[in-house]
């Protein structure tokens, strides 16, 4: 099947329109499946992910300290035994990478609202480029929030993420030809999704409720705390 851009966009477009969701995840699906999954690289490992910077010197300090990163874990009830169930969730979650990104691509596609921000400007196509660079990220970010690495670099990378939703830098890493622009509303309203839909895939391995419900806390709690620190660019100097 060919990737190439517009034929993406436009068979997105017909999809889109005729209501055929899993057909659209599929096709979104697609181009990550190429080659060998981000997900199978190890957090020391150089990965190739294009657009990727966590702990290069090309992402900048974030504003809060770690400090303050800690007051803030404190304030969402995360201690180490979240620590513990989001590395318990990476084992679980090992292999179906993919099939949660055709979950939480899915939702986005079937909403126009939503697939907006991934579109092209001039015509407002779903960009297939920077739909499928931006899954490979997604793609490991998965891993990292699993992995609940929380040093210097992870917290520089939370303020780069923001600025990457942001007008501050969306676009610039793919140099992708999309809206400006997420809509700042969008972002705390997009934690239900994300981790709803995620706990089935905690409960594929066998593991019992209780283990699954201390999973799925623990990434409600990560994601909280994540997309927290992403909104500071979108908020006034000084009021974050
Ligand atoms: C819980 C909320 C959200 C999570 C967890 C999330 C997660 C992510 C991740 C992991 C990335 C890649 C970061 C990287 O470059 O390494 C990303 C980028 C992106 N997300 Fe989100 N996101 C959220 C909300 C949204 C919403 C509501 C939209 C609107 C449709 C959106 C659209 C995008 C776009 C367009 C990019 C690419 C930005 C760029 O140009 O670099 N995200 N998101």
């Amino acid at each position: 099947m060919s990737h190439r851009p517009q034929v993406v966009a436009a068979r997105l477009v017909a999809l889109l329109a005729a209501g055929h969701l899993s057909t659209v995840s599929a096709l979104l699906a697609e181009p990550g499946r190429e080659g060998e999954s981000p997900m199978s690289s190890t957090a020391h490992a150089a990965p190739s992910i294009p657009g990727y910077t966590l702990g290069t010197p090309t992402v900048p300090r974030s504003p809060l300290s770690m400090e303050e990163l800690a007051l803030l874990q404190k304030t969402v009830l995360f201690t180490d035994e979240d620590v513990k169930y989001l590395r318990l969730s990476g084992e679980v979650l090992a292999g179906q990478e993919e099939a949660v990104l055709d979950v939480w691509y899915g939702f986005v596609a079937s909403h126009p609202h939503l697939v907006h921000y991934f579109g092209r400007k001039a015509d407002g196509q779903p960009d297939g480029d920077y739909l499928a660079a931006v899954r490979k990220r997604f793609a490991r970010w998965i891993q990292d929030t699993a992995a609940a690495n929380y040093d210097q670099a992870w917290l520089d990378y939370q303020y780069e993420i923001g600025r990457r939703h942001h007008r501050t830098a969306k676009n610039r890493t793919d140099g992708a030809p999309s809206v400006d622009n997420i809509s700042y509303r969008y972002l705390p309203a997009f934690i239900y999704p994300i981790t709803a839909t995620l706990k089935p895939f905690l409960a594929k391995k066998g593991h019992g409720a209780e283990d699954v419900e201390k999973m799925h806390q623990a990434w409600l709690k990560s994601v909280i705390l994540q997309v927290t620190l992403w909104s500071q660019p979108y908020i006034l100097d000084g009021d974050f």
